[in-house]
């Protein structure tokens, strides 16, 4: 049996490392991969991104499933593609995935079906949008309606910030056609977390709970990232904040694509800000299991995940239950100098183990990294590696993971010393 993930991450290459214990596997294809991927015994990187030469390829090399790890391919609408040839591939369709591609449409759909989120408004004139700060005063969030690469959400602390960044999206198109629609909306107080499920288009299946941290810097201050650690499951997410979850967000999504005639298949990420209060909000959907968020959550995972697979494109979710390791998983991202700005690239990379593994209960998944010319590994982008590592506790296994950190190097490394802190401060 063959096998295709869609992506070059750490997601793509913690999905692919999570099928390769498929009985009867032949092949893992990942598309295009990166220097992680392309060492693992079980896996080959095919350089092709184009999703008709995708779909190409899964018929002419019978592809049992493809499962598509980025947001990009899902906005254009490979899933329609692959459908429409027969082919079978777990993601949403080009019209599901707004909820992803378009901020203004997540925000209507879930004033529509009542799914508690932030107040917020829609601009496309700046004057409106500067008179509508100036009201609502700061602290405020400015979000670019379409996909920016994490680069579309500012949260202005200052009234100069927020002017900004409506100028830069609005009036600057400093982020293109992703910025010429904004939406400002209500800044939230809380801890966040990550609830990623599996959809077929009428069930669900909620994987372990997670929590990212998205800025830079330990304490979680400075600029927004892509993620820098994240572990799983998150205590945040108590079994009643869970059931409460599930209750008044992920019911009514699903349900509600339905109702619109856009059946929602694939992984959904809702990004939640939970109130000290117990409140729940959405602060953003996403099409797409998260990265980091993947590698520790898969990194749990016990079950069969090509069985998960195959019951979501089957429509069946309701017929398979999904097992996690009792341990805490947690991965530490390593980032190139200069991230999240412009990265400085092209660095050798190590103390690499050769085939990314540290024993069973640690594994560095590669994001960021390509081949020189003598075959060495260098950096080849902002998020680099991510060393994720299994513990009995929170504890556990961050000791683990810094431990193992210490020996990969390259120049220019930095990476956040605190991942996890909220779980440990929260138990002490
Ligand atoms: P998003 O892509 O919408 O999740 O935004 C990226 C990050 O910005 C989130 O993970 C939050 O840390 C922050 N953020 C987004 N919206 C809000 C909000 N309404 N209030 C506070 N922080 C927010
Ligand atoms: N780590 C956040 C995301 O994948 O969107």
């Amino acid at each position: 049996m063959k096998l295709l993930v869609i992506g070059s991450g750490g997601r793509e290459h913690a999905i692919a490392w999570c099928l390769a214990r498929t009985r009867g596997l032949q092949k893992i294809y990942v598309a295009p991969g990166n220097a992680g991927t392309a060492v693992e015994r079980e896996m080959e990187n095919l350089p092709i991104t184009n999703p008709q030469e995708l779909a190409n390829f899964a018929a002419e090399n019978k592809v049992f499933l493809t499962i598509v790890g980025p947001e990009a391919p899902l906005a254009k609408g490979i899933v329609d593609i692959f459908r429409a040839r027969g082919l079978r591939i777990f993601g949403p369709t080009k019209a599901a995935a707004q909820l992803e591609s378009s901020k203004d449409f997540a925000k209507h759909f879930m004033e529509r079906h009542h799914i508690p989120t932030a107040a917020f408004e829609t601009f496309t004139d700046a004057d409106n949008a500067h008179a509508y700060v100036e009201k609502q005063g700061i602290p405020i969030v400015i979000k670019a309606d379409g996909l920016a690469a994490g680069k579309g959400v500012v949260v202005a602390e200052s009234l100069k910030e927020a002017h900004r960044a409506i100028d830069d999206m609005l009036a600057g198109n400093k982020l293109g056609k992703a910025g010429a629609r904004i939406v400002i909306e209500e800044f939230l107080d809380g801890e966040e977390a990550s609830f990623i499920v599996m959809a077929d288009g009428k069930n669900v299946l909620a994987l372990a709970s997670s929590q990212d941290h998205k800025r830079i810097g330990d304490g979680d201050i400075g600029p927004n990232t892509g993620g820098m650690g994240a572990y799983s499951p998150a205590p945040v997410v108590t079994p009643s904040i869970h059931a409460k979850i599930m209750r008044e967000v992920i019911s009514p999504t699903i349900k509600g694509m339905a109702q619109e005639s856009m059946p929602y298949t694939g992984f959904l990420y809702a990004g939640l800000m939970i109130g000290k209060d117990g409140s729940i909000k959405v602060l953003e959907f996403n099409c797409r299991m998260g990265d980091p968020e993947a590698q520790p959550i898969l990194m749990r995972l016990k079950t069969d995940f090509l069985k998960l697979l195959e019951h979501a494109v089957d429509g069946n979710l309701d017929k398979v239950e999904a097992e996690w390791d009792l341990n805490v998983a947690l991965g530490v991202v390593l980032a190139s100098a200069k991230y999240p700005g412009i990265p400085r690239m092209g660095n050798l990379i190590k103390g690499l183990p050769p085939d990314n593994s540290f024993g069973g209960d640690a594994h560095v998944f590669h994001a960021g990294t390509a081949f020189n010319n003598a075959q060495k590994t260098i950096t080849s982008g902002g998020r680099v590696l991510c060393v994720t590592a299994l513990g009995v506790n929170v504890r556990a296994a961050q000791k683990r993971a810094y431990e193992l950190i210490e020996t990969i190097s390259f120049t220019g490394m930095q990476y956040r010393r605190d991942i996890g802190y909220r779980a440990i401060n929260r138990k002490a």
